[in-house]
């Protein structure tokens, strides 16, 4: 259907479990051309010594059989509830468990996955800071375990080196959220990235995360932010990561939230929102350097908003498909 990737992220636990529901397969093997593990690629469902991961197998062995590639994420993410052991607690061997890590699960997916988000949320984010104040524009970085055992951004740079003398194949993606608003926070991408190029990290492209509100961030913003990443090298690719639009907003003054949503009229307006993103990324991105789009799961209820609630995707919860789903169809065959 597209020239790109088209992806979708898929669950192998709970409910939404892609590899037990049949009418799940059928959606992602007849929509899609990739996915994304939402959870199971994580660094804490791994073994530690081995890197074993069964559940993360039998995903990847569905997707092949199905012709799907499969997009890995995440080699390196920060929070608490999906650490390894190791990370959790640091110790005077944490360098070397970290290179570890990174090593095993992209060793052992070589030739799996086409490509990996190789960092996920280096940046500082005032709405996810875990207490830490702003840091000068200039160094936007969150101060994770990870910034913190090595004293700065330079285990960037490492996870990347090593996940290419792992995987020389998979391409490499720095991915990570709210940084479509064209605002403090997409500075420190771009100086980021300036730093990721500088240290001669084997960088293929910026993953936007895109989880967005009906209204916010506005297109201009959201276009001003990928032009800056186009700009700033002739080849880095643009990959949209985990799209999902959310109906209600919360945050807007005041709030506009609705709690039940059967068929209701915010649906069109969510599928205009879809379509001019997808509109957007054919007309700002040159067609070589567009890494894909990837839809953040597949049915509103397995949705991480659902329970907010909040109808995001593009499947209602009796797996029909929503006015979304036609937007998202129509903005690709005009972008063909
Ligand atoms: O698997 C356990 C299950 O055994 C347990 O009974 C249950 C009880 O809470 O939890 C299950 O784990 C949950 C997991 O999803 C799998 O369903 C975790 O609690 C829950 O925190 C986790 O949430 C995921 C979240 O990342 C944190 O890892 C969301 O599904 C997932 O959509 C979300 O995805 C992230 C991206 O990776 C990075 N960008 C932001 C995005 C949204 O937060």
């Amino acid at each position: 259907m597209t020239n790109f990737p088209l992806g979708v992220a898929v669950a192998v636990d709970g409910n939404a479990n892609l590899l037990s529901n049949q009418q799940r397969q059928t959606i992602v093997s007849g929509n899609f051309s990739q996915i994304s593990a939402e959870n199971q690629m994580k660094m804490s469902y791994y073994n530690e010594s081995t890197f074993a991961n069964p559940l993360a197998d039998q995903m990847i062995s569905w997707a092949k059989t199905n012709n799907l590639s499969v997009h890995g994420h995440a080699l390196v993410w920060h929070p608490d509830y999906q650490q390894p052991s190791w990370a959790k607690n640091p110790g005077s061997d944490f360098k070397t468990k970290f290179i570890n890590h990174v090593r095993g699960v992209a060793t052992k997916h070589k030739g799996q996955v086409v490509s990996w988000d190789v960092v996920n949320e280096a940046l500082y984010d005032p709405a996810d800071a875990g207490g830490q104040s702003a840091p000068p524009q200039a160094e936007y970085y969150r101060h994770s375990v990870f910034h913190n055992q090595y004293n700065g951004p330079s285990y960037i740079v490492e996870a990347f080196k090593t996940a290419r003398q792992a995987d020389p194949t998979a391409e490499l993606y720095y991915n990570d959220f709210n940084t479509e608003e064209n605002g403090n926070k997409t500075t420190g991408l771009v100086n980021l990235i300036t730093y990721l190029k500088q240290q001669q990290a084997p960088i293929d492209g910026v993953g936007f995360q895109m989880h967005v509100l009906p209204d916010w961030a506005s297109m201009a913003s959201i276009e001003a932010s990928w032009q800056k990443i186009i700009n700033l090298d002739p080849r880095l690719k643009i990959k949209l990561t985990e799209l999902d639009v959310r109906v209600n907003n919360k945050y807007s003054n005041p709030p506009k939230v609705i709690s039940s949503c059967n068929n209701c009229p915010e649906l069109q307006q969510q599928k205009q929102r879809y379509k001019d993103i997808i509109a957007a990324y054919y007309r700002i991105v040159p067609a070589d350097r567009r890494g894909g789009i990837t839809i953040w799961g597949i049915a509103d209820p397995d949705s991480w908003f659902a329970s907010d609630p909040d109808w995001p995707l593009l499947w209602n919860a009796s797996l029909q498909p929503k006015p979304a789903f036609d937007g998202v169809k129509e903005a690709l065959q005009a972008g063909q």
